[in-house]
């Protein structure tokens, strides 16, 4: 299949993004941009050091400005950060340049997830479901209202998830 736009994963932090991203790559043989890698990379260091040292509103600024080169770039396969979507001129820049879908799992699947990690400032000093919960819940409307479909992951394959992004994406082509 020739996919000729970008294709956004968004979800919570632990709700598979990555994982997915990397399967779906060797299917669609598209180039794989991994947002959060891509800003480490690009600014010389950690995500942790970018929140602790310039706030999160700076590393705000800097993925939306990625997200707006992606639009520009080659049709990829891209792994968003988990708050993408905190940002509405966001998910306006990632509707204009391809299709989004939004990867779910429960407050429980992402703890058991993320809990040995230490590399998300957002979760550091509040690594419980009660807080996971919450803030899955403050953020739940806007990954709704940016999905172009939506899938859950919990107790499913990579490659079950990944055959139902295959479909919804076949689908759009028939649907033309
Ligand atoms: C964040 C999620 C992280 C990373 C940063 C902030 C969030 O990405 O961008 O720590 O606000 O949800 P992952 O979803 O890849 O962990």
């Amino acid at each position: 299949m020739k996919v000729d736009y970008n294709i956004f994963l968004i979800g919570f932090m632990g709700a598979g993004k990555s994982t997915i991203a990397r399967v779906l790559q060797r299917k669609l043989e598209m180039p794989l941009v991994e947002m959060d890698e891509r800003i480490v990379e690009e600014q010389g260091m950690s995500i942790n050091d970018i929140f602790a040292q310039y706030g999160e509103d700076h590393f705000r600024d800097v993925e939306s400005q990625l997200i707006l080169d992606l639009g520009k770039g080659e049709p990829s396969i891209i792994s968003c950060g988990g708050g993408v979507v905190v940002r509405d001129r966001n998910t306006a820049y990632m509707k204009q340049s391809g299709r989004i879908v939004f990867l779910t799992a429960t407050p429980k699947t992402v703890y058991e997830r993320v809990k040995n990690s230490n590399d998300r400032p957002i979760l550091n000093n509040h690594m419980n479901v009660e807080y996971i919960a919450e803030l899955m819940e403050k953020r739940r409307a806007l990954y709704e209202a940016a999905a172009d479909v939506t899938i859950a992951t919990d107790d499913k394959t990579r490659d079950g998830i990944c055959d139902e992004i295959l479909a919804y994406l076949q689908e759009q082509k028939v649907e033309g």
